[in-house]
């Protein structure tokens, strides 16, 4: 068993989380996580209107009954979401745990905090997370530029970014980006941080609810088989790279402006991916880190490997240590 700060105060078996993903976070996957030890997290936005996160929530709860969470992905956009209404729900539903991720928390922190619920906020950059820690987010995640979703602009990787954010921070930090077996979780641990949180590789899980084929190619594909789009708008997103992503990059490369792609990333395309099985149907978000992904196995299966894992790549470490007795 790993004890780590972040399994005492967040009361999971091990020091792995897996993040919100739009379309792929559901109940089913979730529960297995969580029934498996590890903290499971159902993507709130998934969910068309509050009242369907809340029946996701019930969902959860009959499958697992140990702790689960909710994220709630705060976008900067012309039509948002109902927040507080999503936030509201969260509350009712008893969750006790959120990942709030995007722009600045502070609102839902509050509110959260006044309900008794602890707050995973999950940023990229050190000076994102001690403001994130100043409104009083009870752990940290830092996102690693080799993460799926939004990296961010300022393309610092996980391995100088988890010291430099541990460095700073005092609550929990979770290590979020290129995680994907035991030997991660064993060197998150020593650059300082306290759990992983894993997108990329829950996708490629059994309960995962995307498309067999998707999953398939996942397995195939390397390292570098992700590409960075909307460089040009500050609004950075690390997709699968396919022949949708290569046009967008080359229309935006050419002083093309978001309208020029609007049609080419829509989100109903991408959801497409899942639905369908075809890689090319649209932009879909993964991680680097999917060049060490060789296996579609149960969530649980998952969670347990990767903590044994840990614990031999911890102990093999430890013996590298002579022991100055017997070397005198
Ligand atoms: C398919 C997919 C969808 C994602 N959607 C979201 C999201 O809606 N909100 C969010 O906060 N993070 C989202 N993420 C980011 C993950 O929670 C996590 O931070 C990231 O995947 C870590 O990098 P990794 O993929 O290398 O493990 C998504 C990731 C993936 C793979």
């Amino acid at each position: 068993m790993l004890t780590t700060r972040f399994t005492e105060e967040f009361g999971v078996e091990h020091p792995i989380v897996q993040g919100g993903m739009m379309w792929v976070g559901r109940a089913e996957l979730a529960a297995a996580v969580s029934e498996a030890g590890g903290l499971g997290i159902i993507t709130g936005l998934t969910q068309p209107t509050p009242e369907d996160l809340a029946k996701e929530i019930a969902r959860t709860r009959e499958m697992t009954d140990k702790p689960f969470g909710v994220n709630l992905t705060l976008t900067l956009s012309i039509n948002p979401p109902p927040y507080e209404e999503y936030r509201h729900a969260i509350i009712d539903s008893g969750v006790k745990i959120v990942e709030t991720a995007g722009s600045n928390p502070q609102v839902h922190v509050e509110h959260f905090k006044q309900h008794g619920i602890k707050v995973i906020h999950k940023c990229t950059s050190v000076r994102h997370a001690l403001k994130a820690q100043s409104l009083g987010v009870d752990a940290l995640s830092i996102d690693g530029f080799e993460c799926a979703g939004h990296p961010g602009e300022d393309d610092v990787p996980g391995l100088v970014l988890i010291p430099a954010a541990a460095d700073k921070l005092s609550v929990p930090i979770l290590a979020s980006g290129g995680f994907a077996d035991g030997r991660g979780l064993a060197a998150a641990l020593a650059l300082g941080a306290d759990g992983i949180n894993m997108g990329t590789r829950f996708m490629c899980t059994v309960e995962s609810p995307i498309h067999q084929r998707v999953k398939e190619q996942i397995v195939a594909a390397t390292e570098l088989d992700t590409q960075l789009i909307f460089r040009q708008l500050r609004n950075t997103m690390r997709a699968a790279k396919n022949s949708v992503s290569e046009e967008v990059v080359e229309i935006l490369g050419k002083g093309g402006r978001f309208k020029d792609v609007q049609e080419l990333v829509a989100g109903t395309r991408g959801r497409k991916v899942y639905e369908n099985g075809d890689p090319e149907a649209g932009i879909w978000t993964v991680g680097m880190v999917q060049g060490l992904i060789n296996d579609i196995p149960t969530a649980g299966e998952l969670v347990t490997r990767i903590a044994a894992e840990a614990e031999s790549v911890l102990r093999r470490n430890t013996a590298l240590i002579s022991d100055p007795v017997a070397v005198s």
